[in-house]
């Protein structure tokens, strides 16, 4: 494959190298200006790396005179993010708020149909309050979106693939044509900056995130950021040009390094990795010209290595030694949301330490006026110095005249505003979803096939724009849509029909009842459901696509085998241990988080006009060889993937695949960074364990991914939360009479005899209301059941305050039989309660902890 030339030239002789973004774009085609450079030069130290976006004297001068004239409540507005769920714009003009943003799911007037007109008239309510205030200087706000595949958060708009689809693509000419048209998208909508390009590097693929990554390898990242940044911001070398939008590089530094892929977690790196790895993106989003960076919630810690960072919104080290003082980085830092809030010593709405390290502008979606009144306090004390204020000002400022938003008229009226067509791309999307897809297996070179082809297709995602779309879809989560909320677009169903021709197309979800031997061939469209963030971490669950989805299995079992050729599409935010479905499968392909043009999946899977050269994606993750293989990169010294970084077959090549072994791991992956507990509810059902509730009146429901509240009369269960967003079930006995909350072993019974006698059962607990009748702690086997009474321990907690509870297992009566445990958890009361539940598990030892339960309080 052609290479353009590293663009990114000049290593001087210092020994710092710099790296520089030329100042003079030529549009783009084919790889891109930036190409993909094969052979990145080690840096011995953090470049020094130059802007296309020149310092201009004028500029400086300007925003240094409106500086001098603010005063300090006028300064801390600049600094301060709310959502604008909850910030009005008579709130921005009363207290000089300098930028807002919308958070995943948050629309105007709370209505996910919003009209982009909708749209611009909040964005110009906005803009009209902060240049109408009664301050001296009237400085425009500015309105923040997380447009991370297209603009993605608004009804309408076509949606690109997600950035892990992107990379496969190898084109970074392609993300320049994307970001403009992302660009484009906004502008329609009155906002003026998007929260991307998100240019982390994962390197563990539990993490949640992995999609938003172009890749695990840096070389690929580093193009791409280039290129993503020119696309958003435009190709002005004096700053955002009349179409571009101010761009947002995340999230610095190191989020996809963290141990076990936790998200938000503990990056232990040593710093020549976050200059060689992580810190690749930077470097060339900051020579593209990149406005903003956002700070990344992880740690930057390794007591080994004497690496006591912390938190990295409180690292000055990262943020200004770094960032600004030696890449250069002369644009503004945003905080992430509550970022600060996590800082040592810091609440949401108090974080001097952060802004002292080097945050400008603090996302404080909610609590933003404690924030406004406290920071004015610690500006006015001098715990927070007014020379750190005006620097952080000074950017802000800097950031918005280069942005032109100064010399704009109300967003309703600037370029793009209100234009339908800006809003759809799908000949691009589509061209990119084709570029995206990687072949994994074609046998006999089944694929494409004829545009005449009979087809069975089954699968949960063959009609699914949830599926196909992913996280960061008109919901923070990407869940909670169906097909009617995407006008534009099509499934990859509705893809393969306008291919086939509807006749020719046969769908059968489940496969239940369906002759394979009647058709041609059978596509199965299977995979991962959309997630974001720290939801979809895997924690201890493994690779295995069949732990989680095992009715994806069960489809393929139902077509596999006929005489009929099964070709699987695999909808994924990252690589899976699929070794069992691609045994069933004859042909396989990789079609990521594809975004609502489904019909570029069927351009490729049938031939058509469209299929031009065919499959070109090639890997940008490496492919696990088993379901433990987490942190498999290209260049480890033991690298032996199952497909490695680059594969990916074209029209014409069947790989030998050969029959895959299917022994799965048993009782999770050993290697992995595990301190012994057995999992049973982490931010969702951790399999083999699903949650329930149940009342002797009616059927067992599970709770699931559940958006939806489950109601069976003597209970309630909905999604709350205990530590973050999301993570726990709020769990409302009604008094009405018995009910339970449980978690059972899908698979039937488990022998858990291995555990340490010394095992607590231990989980997180918000008790909402507290038990009006006596409350037992159960643990069921297939001899019987074992329990504890734990009324007086949820009576004696604090209401409306998390806690986190540990019973040991021998206090329970008569004592547990361990061999064959069905259900290790369950609540059941009669009376009325309401508790949240988060972290559920068994911990070896804990019986011992000090603050184990003892058994004179389980009476
Ligand atoms: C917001 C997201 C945000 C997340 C952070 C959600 O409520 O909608 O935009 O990223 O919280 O935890
Ligand atoms: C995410 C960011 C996002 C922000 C605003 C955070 O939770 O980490 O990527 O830009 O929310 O929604």
């Amino acid at each position: 494959r052609p290479h353009a030339p590293c663009w990114c030239g000049r290593v001087v002789d210092d020994g710092r190298p710099t790296i520089e973004g030329t100042g003079d774009v030529t549009p783009t085609s084919g790889t891109g200006e930036a190409g993909i450079d094969e052979r990145l030069p080690v840096l011995a130290d953090w470049p020094r790396v130059q802007s296309r976006v020149r310092p201009d004297p004028g500029l400086e001068r300007a925003v240094a005179d409106l500086v001098g004239r603010m005063t300090v409540a006028e300064k801390v507005g600049q600094i301060t993010q709310p959502d604008i769920a909850f910030v009005t714009p008579d709130d921005v003009r009363e207290h000089h708020i300098g930028s807002v943003l919308n958070g995943g799911g948050a629309w105007p007037g709370a209505d996910k149909h919003a009209t982009a007109q909708d749209w611009l008239a909040l964005a110009d309510a906005y803009w009209d309050a902060s240049v109408t205030s009664n301050s001296a200087t009237r400085i425009p706000v500015v309105w923040g979106t997380d447009a991370v595949h297209g603009h993605s958060n608004v009804h309408g708009m076509t949606v690109f693939p997600h950035n892990i689809g992107l990379g496969a693509a190898r084109d970074p000419g392609l993300l320049r044509e994307i970001g403009a048209a992302t660009a484009r998208q906004v502008r329609a909508t009155g906002q003026d900056w998007a929260f991307a390009p998100t240019v982390a590097v994962p390197r563990d693929d539990r993490w949640g995130r992995t999609y938003e990554g172009y890749s695990e390898d840096p070389r690929v990242t580093s193009a791409y950021a280039y290129e993503a940044v020119i696309g958003l911001q435009g190709e002005d070398a004096a700053g955002i040009g009349a179409d571009g939008v101010i761009a947002c590089a995340k999230h610095y530094l190191g989020d996809g390094g963290t141990t076990g892929g936790t998200d938000q977690g503990v990056t232990a790196a040593a710093e020549a990795e976050l200059i060689n790895v992580h810190g690749r993106g930077y470097y060339r989003a900051i020579a593209a010209g990149v406005q903003t960076v956002m700070a990344s919630f992880s740690s930057w810690s390794n007591p080994e290595l004497g690496i006591t960072e912390g938190k990295v919104h409180g690292s000055s080290y990262l943020l200004t030694e770094v960032l600004k003082n030696r890449l250069g980085f002369d644009g503004l830092v945003v905080s992430d949301w509550n970022g600060v809030g996590q800082v040592d010593g810091c609440t949401n709405s108090s974080c001097p330490r952060a802004i002292n390290a080097g945050i400008d502008v603090v996302m404080v979606p909610q609590d933003w006026r404690a924030f406004v009144a406290t920071t004015i306090g610690q500006v006015e004390s001098g715990e927070i110095p007014m020379t750190r204020l005006d620097d952080a000002v000074t950017r802000i400022l800097r950031v918005k005249m280069r942005a032109g938003v100064f010399e704009q008229p109300k967003p309703s009226e600037r370029l793009h505003a209100g234009d339908d067509a800006a809003l759809l791309a799908p000949a691009l999307a589509r061209r990119a979803v084709r570029q995206s897809l990687v072949l994994l297996k074609n046998d006999d070179n089944l694929l494409p096939l004829a545009a005449d082809a009979k087809v069975l297709v089954v699968g949960k995602s063959a009609d699914s724009m949830q599926n196909q779309t992913g996280g960061w879809t008109l919901t923070w989560q990407g869940t909670g849509n169906t097909n009617a909320d995407f006008p534009a677009g099509t499934t990859i169903l509705g893809g393969l029909r306008e291919a086939l021709g509807a006749d020719n197309v046969t769908f059968g979800e489940t496969a239940e009842g369906v002759r394979p031997g009647d058709y041609d061939a059978v596509i199965a469209v299977i995979g991962e459901t959309p997630y974001a963030e720290g939801v979809g971490d895997l924690g201890r669950r493994t690779l295995e696509a069949a732990q989680r989805f095992p009715e994806d299995l069960a489809v393929l079992d139902r077509v596999a085998g006929h005489g009929t050729p099964v070709v699987t599409v695999l909808v994924t935010g990252r690589p899976l241990w699929v070794n069992r479905e691609l045994n069933r499968s004859a042909a396989f392909v990789v079609a990521w988080l594809p975004g609502t043009e489904g019909g570029g999946v069927a351009d490729l899977l049938v031939q058509g006009p469209n299929t031009g050269a065919g499959f070109t994606g090639r890997l940008t993750y490496s492919w696990p060889r088993s379901a433990c293989q987490a942190t498999v990169n290209v260049g480890d010294a033991d690298y032996d993937p199952l497909f490695p970084y680059g594969y990916g077959l074209s029209n014409g090549e069947h790989g030998p695949v050969g029959v895959l072994d299917e022994t799965g791991p048993v009782g999770g992956c050993p290697d992995v960074a595990t301190d012994g507990d057995l999992d049973l509810f982490v931010w969702g059902d951790f399999p083999p364990y699903r949650a329930f509730v149940g009342a002797p009146e009616s059927a067992a429901a599970a709770l699931g991914n559940a958006d939806t509240p489950l109601d069976l009369g003597n209970v309630t269960a909905t999604v709350s939360e205990v530590n973050v967003q999301l993570d726990a079930r709020r769990i409302r006995w009604t008094g009405s009479g018995p009910a339970e909350f449980y978690l059972e072993d899908r698979t039937g019974a488990g022998d858990l005899s291995h555990l340490d006698p010394a095992t607590a059962i231990v989980f997180d607990v918000i008790v909402h209301e507290p038990p009006a009748a006596a409350v037992v702690l159960r643990v069921v086997s297939e001899a019987g059941s074992a329990e504890a009474v734990v009324t007086g321990v949820l009576r004696r907690l604090p209401v409306g305050e998390r806690a986190t509870v540990k019973v040991p297992l021998r206090s329970l009566r008569p004592a547990v039989d361990l061999t064959r445990v069905s259900r290790p958890f369950l609540v059941r009361t009669d009376g009325a309660l309401t508790v949240s539940f988060a972290n559920i598990r068994w911990v070896p030892g804990a019986a011992d902890d000090d603050d184990a339960v003892g058994s004179a309080d389980l009476e």
